[in-house]
C-alpha cells in the first residue's frame, strides 16, 4: 500500500501528539507507520533551533523531508506539530504532493481558552508569566489552515470521535482499507 502524511497542526496542548498516537495505534496491525512528534523532533532532530520564525520553518522542512523519506517506503506518516505558518505548511504540502504522497492536513482545533485552561506541560502560565517569549498562541501567531481536510474541535468532540473522523478522511483517500 502506498505511503501517505497526516499532518496534525494546531496549538500546543490542542490534542495533536494525543490524536496522532491514538489514530497510529489503531492503524498499526494493519500497515506500517510512524509518528514524528515535535517534541521529540526538537530533542533530536531540531535541538538547537529557537522558536524563531525561520528556526520553526527549518524545524517543519526537515519533519517534511523526514515523512517523505519513510513515505516513499509505503510508511503512513504522522505528523504532531504547531507548523504556525500557512505558507510553511502549504509549501511542504506541495513537495510531498509533488512526490506522490497523499498529504492530509489535520487541523486540530481547540480554542485558546481551552489549552490554557488545560496547560499540560505549564507553558501557557509562563507565557503569560513572560519567562517563555514567542509563544505561540500568546506572544507569537498561529495561522489556522484555510482548507484542511479535516478539522477536529478536540474541546466539543470525544477522542474516539475525533479519530474516526481522521481515519475516515484516511479511507477517503485511499490511505486506509477495509474499516
Ligand atoms: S513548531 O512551531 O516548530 O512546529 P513544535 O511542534 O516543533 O513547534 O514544538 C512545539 C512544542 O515546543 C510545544 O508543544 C511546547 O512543548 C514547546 N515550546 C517551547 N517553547 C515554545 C514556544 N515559544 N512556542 C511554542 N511551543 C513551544
Amino acid at each position: 500500500m502506498r505511503g501517505g502524511i497526516v499532518w496534525l497542526t494546531g496549538l500546543s496542548g490542542a490534542g495533536k501528539s494525543t490524536l496522532a498516537t491514538a489514530v497510529a495505534r489503531e492503524l498499526a496491525t494493519r500497515r506500517p507507520v510512524e509518528l514524528l512528534d515535535g517534541d521529540d523532533i526538537r530533542t533530536f532532530l531540531s535541538a538547537g533551533l529557537s522558536f524563531s520564525r525561520p528556526d520553526r520553518d527549518t524545524n517543519v522542512q526537515r519533519i517534511a523531508y523526514v515523512a517523505r523519506l519513510l513515505a516513499k517506503h509505503g510508511v503512513l506518516v504522522f505528523v504532531a506539530a504547531i507548523s504556525p505558518y500557512r505558507e510553511t505548511r502549504d509549501a511542504v504540502r506541495a513537495l510531498s504532493e509533488a512526490a506522490g504522497h497523499p498529504f492530509i492536513e489535520v487541523y486540530v482545533n481547540a480554542p485558546l481558552e481551552t489549552v490554557v485552561a488545560r496547560d499540560v506541560k505549564g507553558l501557557y502560565k509562563k507565557a503569560h508569566a513572560g519567562e517563555i517569549s514567542s509563544f505561540t498562541g500568546v506572544s507569537d501567531p498561529y495561522e489556522p489552515p484555510l482548507h484542511p481536510e479535516v478539522e477536529v474541535r478536540t474541546d466539543m468532540s470525544s477522542q474516539a470521535d475525533c479519530v474516526s473522523r481522521i481515519v475516515a478522511i484516511m479511507a477517503a483517500h485511499a490511505l486506509v482499507h477495509g474499516l
